[in-house]
């Protein structure tokens, strides 16, 4: 969606914040954003507390630079999250559609996850001018490359990863590890990648027991080598996952098996520069489109660049894997399951 240079709303005097779904970092980074380039447009910013919630409570405050001052190396949220109920129902969505002009806010930015970025367009749906922000850790939006956290998390997991291979090594062990992502594989495929794991189990493909465990025995038969396999949150828990490849193997394996849930671990920590960019340009970009009013899109990364996209062709859409990564998982002997999709 293409900003039309000089189309400035002038009635857009007041525009609400809000953070709502999972945390992640480089939230802060994007309500920095939005705060600095609004008040430099001339408009007045509220930050709403605890996602949609604050609401229907009034959960308000005006924000100014001088508060965020601080918050760009932050990971979290200062306004705070929750996962509103409320949303869920379409009175709930009129309610809030009210609630919003009788707090005299005139455009709304939401910066959450795929159930966030669904409350963002049925409230555009009700006439209120919305721009979302993409920002879960799981990297499930489609319509953009990257969403705010993925990196950070990443990075994360990978620390933890290496961690884990250095004692898996020392004890010619195997590791399970279970990472975040909900039902998309993206972490785990691209961590597995980064850290040169063996094997990772993925949502998005039927895992291929047989092989797993073929592998592994084979690879402990001959190197007495350790293994590191990234399961991906979507699959099933670590230790049913065990289960399975005990109930393949016909009971205990040779090596000696080790599983590590994450956890929410994966979701906090500082920022890293690209999330950092990422909030400070999605932040910027969406207010800039309210101020020229766009509605019912988000920021997106496209082919490198920040742009915005309509919700309507984003919500609901399944984001698939790129091939290119599954190309570089399969030529780098990543064992991932069969590419056939769920
Ligand atoms: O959507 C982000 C995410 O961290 C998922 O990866 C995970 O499944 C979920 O949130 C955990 O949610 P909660 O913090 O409510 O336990």
């Amino acid at each position: 969606m293409p900003l039309s240079p000089g189309a400035t709303n002038t009635t857009m005097k007041t525009i609400g914040v809000l953070t709502s779904g999972g945390d992640a970092p480089g939230m802060n980074p994007a309500i920095r954003a939005v705060v600095r380039t609004a008040l430099q447009q001339g408009c007045k910013v509220i930050g709403i507390n605890n996602g949609f919630d604050g609401i229907f409570d009034g959960d308000i405050e005006e924000l100014n630079s001088r508060l965020l001052s601080e918050m760009i190396d932050r990971g979290g949220t200062i306004l705070q999250s929750s996962r509103c109920k409320r949303f869920y129902q379409p009175e709930g969505l009129d309610e809030g559609r009210r609630r919003l002009q009788e707090l005299g806010i005139h455009g709304l930015v939401v910066i959450g996850g795929d159930g966030s970025l669904t409350g963002a367009r049925e409230l555009a749906r009700r006439g209120m001018a919305v721009v979302g922000i993409p920002a879960s850790i799981d990297n499930d939006m489609a319509g953009t490359e990257m969403a705010i956290g993925v990196d950070t998390a990443a990075n994360t997991i990978m620390e933890m990863l290496d961690r884990i291979r250095d004692t898996a090594r020392s004890h010619r062990r195997c590791f399970l590890i279970e990472v975040m992502g909900r039902n998309s594989g993206y972490l785990a495929l691209t961590t597995a990648i980064s850290c040169g794991a063996e094997i990772a189990v993925l949502p998005e493909y039927f895992y291929n027991m047989k092989r797993i465990v073929r592998l592994l025995n084979e690879r402990f038969q001959k190197t007495r080598d350790n293994s590191i396999i990234v399961l991906a949150e979507g699959v099933c828990d670590a230790y049913t996952f065990i289960t399975r490849m005990k109930e393949e193997r016909g009971g205990d394996f040779e090596q000696e098996i080790r599983k590590t849930v994450l956890g929410h671990v994966q979701r906090g920590g500082i920022p890293t520069h690209f999330d950092r960019m990422l909030g400070c340009r999605f932040g910027e970009l969406a207010v800039t489109g309210l101020l020229q009013q766009e509605t019912g899109c988000m920021t997106a990364l496209s082919k490198g660049r920040a742009t915005l996209i309509d919700l309507e062709q984003v919500i609901g859409r399944k984001k698939h894997p790129a091939p290119e990564l599954l190309r570089l998982a399969r030529n780098l002997q990543i064992e991932f399951g069969d590419p056939v999709e769920l």
